[in-house]
């Protein structure tokens, strides 16, 4: 006979192991050529709440324009950026940053005492520097947002510092001395899908000169200066540490960008894979030109253990899907962070 507290255990251990895995019913979809393993595998009960998650508010309703208006920078003493704006579009842009970076704190997060034209807050200074990125992503870089595009909110989302940020790390704290260091492997790390291969795949690949993402030399022997036939252990730990974050920071599964059975093919791999590529190119630049050169802007608080900036990697706008809001956007609604069209 089995006693209640043995019962209890069973109950109580189930309880605790469901939360392992994943229960049926799984979706999965065709994604490449018949019969070569092409599918992407999703769970409802994980994807439709995140999809729940990422419908876009209602616009701020605009505002007619009025013809020979006079513009922003005519009426205002310090506007560097958005001085093409009619006066009632650029206070429709102010209340629409407001509620995507701070909507807590309001106009005071960026502007304080009143005094609208002063710089005197870090946050009105980055938030500058925020927009002409914002423009730069949507005129530049068509090549991976399409015409879809983003806003402030694609990374904030309400948030004044975005959910998915990352800085440079080191690892955890080892023993001093000759001991062994961790070189940041060896614990789970939640940036790269709970592996414990190296936790920071980001400074190696997502800033400036990004190291080239190779696992498969393409010689028998390898070629000094020429990164194609070159690869190493290590390198190849750090491309699977960085893919496991890109599949994880899309929502999606290897099969998604490859074709599994050549990782390396391009001809072989779907079209997601090339705008993928584009993406890297986008994150890497701006990392470099607008993120870390902000880092002298930001309070000692805002800055990484290691003093760097805190910057962008996929997670920052795709937040678990494979395109941001499930590739809505907004550009129509607030044309200026697209200008010249
Ligand atoms: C997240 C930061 C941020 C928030 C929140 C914000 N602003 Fe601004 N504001 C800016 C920036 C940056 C500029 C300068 C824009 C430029 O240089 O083109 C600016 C400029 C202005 C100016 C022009 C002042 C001058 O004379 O140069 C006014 C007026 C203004 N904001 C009003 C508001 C109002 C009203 C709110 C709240 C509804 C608000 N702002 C919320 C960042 C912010
Ligand atoms: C590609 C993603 C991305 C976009 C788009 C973006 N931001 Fe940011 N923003 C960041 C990151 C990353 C940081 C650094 C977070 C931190 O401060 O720790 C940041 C920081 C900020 C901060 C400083 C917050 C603080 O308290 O330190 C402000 C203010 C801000 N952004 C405003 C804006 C505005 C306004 C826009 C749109 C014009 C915008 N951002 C668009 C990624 C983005
Ligand atoms: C969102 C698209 C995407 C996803 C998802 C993705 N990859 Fe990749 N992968 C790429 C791109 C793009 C490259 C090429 C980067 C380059 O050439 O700079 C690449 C390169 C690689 C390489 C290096 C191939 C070589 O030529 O040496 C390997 C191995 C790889 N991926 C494995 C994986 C694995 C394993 C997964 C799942 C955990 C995965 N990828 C998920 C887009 C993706
Ligand atoms: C600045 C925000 C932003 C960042 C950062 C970003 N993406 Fe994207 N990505 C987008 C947008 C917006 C789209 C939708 C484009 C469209 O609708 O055509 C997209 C689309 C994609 C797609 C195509 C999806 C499909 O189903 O066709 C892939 C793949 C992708 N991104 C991979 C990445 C990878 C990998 C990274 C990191 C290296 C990354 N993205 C970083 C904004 C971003």
């Amino acid at each position: 006979m089995i006693k209640p507290m043995r019962i209890g255990l069973i109950v109580l251990s189930a309880a605790v192991l469901q939360a392992c895995w994943e229960a049926p019913p799984m979706d999965s979809e065709q994604s490449g050529f018949r019969g070569t393993g092409m599918l992407q595998t999703t769970n409802p009960d994980v994807v439709d709440p995140i999809l729940a998650d990422n419908v876009l508010p209602e616009p701020i309703a605009a505002v007619p324009v009025v013809e020979g208006g006079p513009t922003a920078g005519q009426i205002y003493q310090n506007v560097q950026v958005l001085g093409d704006l009619s006066v009632a579009e650029f206070a429709r842009t102010m209340a629409a940053i407001t509620a995507w970076v701070s909507p807590e704190q309001g106009c005071a997060y960026c502007h304080e005492g009143g005094n609208f034209a002063e710089d005197k807050l870090y946050t009105k200074m980055v938030s500058r520097r925020m927009m002409e990125m914002t423009m730069e992503i949507n005129t530049q870089w068509s090549s991976h947002v399409g015409d879809t595009g983003v806003t402030c909110l694609t990374c904030h989302r309400g948030n004044n510092v975005p959910e998915y940020i990352w800085f440079e790390q080191d690892g955890p704290p080892t023993a001093g001395g000759i001991s062994a260091k961790g070189y940041q492997q060896n614990h789970a790390a939640m940036n790269v899908g709970s592996t414990s291969m190296l936790s920071d795949p980001f400074s190696k690949y997502l800033t400036t000169d990004p190291a080239p993402i190779r696992v498969i030399s393409q010689t028998a022997l390898p070629q000094a200066g020429d990164a194609r036939h070159m690869s190493s252990t290590q390198a190849t730990e750090n491309t699977y540490s960085l893919m496991f974050h890109m599949s994880e920071g899309l929502g999606v599964n290897c099969t998604y960008c490859h074709n599994t059975r050549a990782f390396t093919s391009w001809e072989q791999s779907p079209p997601a894979r090339v705008t993928a590529w584009h993406g890297l190119q986008m994150v890497s630049s701006l990392n470099d030109e607008y993120l870390e050169p902000l880092g002298p802007t930001y309070p000692p608080h805002r800055l990484g253990p290691l003093g760097d900036a805190p910057k962008t990697n996929c997670t920052t706008c795709h937040q678990n899907v494979n395109k941001p809001f499930a590739g809505a956007s907004m550009l129509d609604d607030y044309p200026i962070w697209r200008p010249d069209e």
